[in-house]
C-alpha cells in the first residue's frame, strides 16, 4: 500500500486505530534510520537500538503526525516522508534524554520501558554515548528530509527545544532543585522547558513541515502545543505517585524518593489533577480558534490527560 493509501485508510478509523498506524509508521521509519546493530561500533549501535525501538507511547510521534494533518502535509507521499523524519527526529531527541535521564548522575533508574535502563544493559560510558548518537542522528534525519529552504527553520526550532533553554535546560534545573521547595512558577517554568518544549516543537515541526500557518493559526497551535506539554509532565508527576511500576513501566514513586519537588508536592495531588483537567480544557479552545481537521490533535490532547502510563 501506498504512503497515501495507508495514511488515507488510517484517517478513516477511529483513534486506537490511528494511532496504532502511527506508532506503527514511526517504529519503521526509526528502524530504517538506525544503524543496523552489527554494525561497527556494535555495542553502540546495538545500544541506540535498544534505547530507542521496541516501546514507548510515541506521543511525540503523534503530534507531528496529527499537526501535519491538519496543516495537509500528509497529502502526498514527499509530505508523509517529510512528516515520518521529522516524527523520528523527536523520538530520537526524547529517547536520548530517557537515556540519559535514568542515569545514575541523573535520576538513577533501572527501568524504563519495562525493560532494563541503557546503563544497566549495557554500561554507563555507553549511556553516555547512545544520548551523544542518537541527538545527532535526530538533527540528520531532520535536516537531510527537510523542504528546501524549510531546512535551517526545522533544525532551528528542534535545536532551542532541545537545548539549555528548553529540555536539557529543565532537566538543569530539575536537578538543582532536588530538597527545595519551589514556588508554582518556578516550577511551572521547569516543566514547560524539560518536557513541554520538545512536545510543542512536535507540533510546530509537523505544522509547519510544508508551509507556513498564518499569525491566527501560529498563535493557536502555540497555545495547544504549550497546553498540552505542560499537561503531560502534570500527568506523569501524577502518575509517579498513584500508579505501580509494572504498569508504568518504570520505577514508581521515584520522586518522593528523591525529593524532588513535582506538580504534586507543590500544588497538592486533586489541585494537580485539576490543573490537568484545566489546561486539557485549554488545548480544546486553542484547536476552536485553529479551525481545520483538528481531530487527531484533539483525541491526543484527551488521551495525555486520561492516560494511566
Ligand atoms: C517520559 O516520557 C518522560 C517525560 C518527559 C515525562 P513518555 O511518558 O513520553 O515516555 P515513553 O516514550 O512513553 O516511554
Ligand atoms: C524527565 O522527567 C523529562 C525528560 C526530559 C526526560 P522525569 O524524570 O519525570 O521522567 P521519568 O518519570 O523518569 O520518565
Ligand atoms: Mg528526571
Ligand atoms: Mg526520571
Ligand atoms: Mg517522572
Amino acid at each position: 500500500m501506498s504512503a497515501v493509501a495507508a495514511l488515507a485508510k488510517s484517517a478513516q478509523s477511529d483513534f486506537p486505530g490511528w494511532s496504532r498506524a502511527a506508532r506503527e509508521r514511526v517504529e519503521l521509519a526509526l528502524d530504517h534510520v538506525l544503524p543496523a546493530a552489527v554494525r561497527s561500533p556494535a555495542k553502540l549501535h546495538e545500544a541506540m537500538r535498544y534505547a530507542t525501538l521496541g516501546g514507548g507511547k510515541r506521543v511525540r510521534a503523534m503530534l507531528v503526525y496529527a499537526a501535519g494533518e491538519w496543516a495537509g502535509v500528509g497529502a502526498s507521499d514527499e509530505g508523509i516522508a517529510h512528516l515520518d523524519a521529522a516524527a523520528c527526529a523527536v523520538e530520537l531527541i526524547h529517547a536520548y534524554s530517557l537515556v540519559h535521564d535514568d542515569l545514575p548522575s541523573m535520576d538513577d533508574d533501572d527501568l524504563r520501558r519495562g525493560r532494563p535502563t541503557v546503563h544497566v544493559a549495557f554500561d554507563e560510558a555507553t549511556a553516555l554515548l547512545v544520548g551523544d548518537a542518537l541527538q545527532a542522528l535526530a538533527f540528520e534525519v531532520l535536516a537531510k528530509s527537510s523542504a528546501a529552504g524549510r531546512v535551517a527553520a526545522q533544525v532551528t526550532l528542534l535545536a532551542s527545544a532541545s537545548g539549555s533553554l528548553g529540555m536539557a535546560g529543565g532537566q538543569a534545573i530539575d536537578l538543582d532543585s532536588v530538597g527545595k521547595v519551589l514556588a508554582w512558577s518556578d516550577l511551572e517554568a521547569m516543566h514547560r522547558a524539560k518536557t513541554g518544549a520538545l512536545l510543542r516543537a512536535s507540533v510546530v515541526l509537523g505544522a509547519t513541515a510544508a508551509h507556513t500557518p498564518t499569525d491566527l493559526q501560529g498563535a493557536a497551535l502555540d497555545r495547544f502545543a504549550a497546553a498540552v506539554g505542560l499537561a503531560f509532565q502534570v500527568v506523569d508527576d501524577v502518575l509517579d505517585v498513584e500508579t505501580d511500576s509494572a504498569t508504568l513501566g518504570k520505577t514508581a514513586g521515584k520522586d518522593a524518593m528523591h525529593d524532588k519537588p513535582t506538580v504534586v508536592t507543590t500544588l497538592g495531588l486533586e489541585r494537580a489533577k485539576a490543573l490537568s483537567h484545566s489546561l486539557h480544557g485549554d488545548a480544546g479552545h486553542a484547536l476552536s480558534e485553529l479551525g481545520g481537521d483538528a481531530r487527531r490533535l484533539r483525541d491526543i490532547a484527551e488521551f495525555i490527560i486520561g492516560r494511566s502510563f
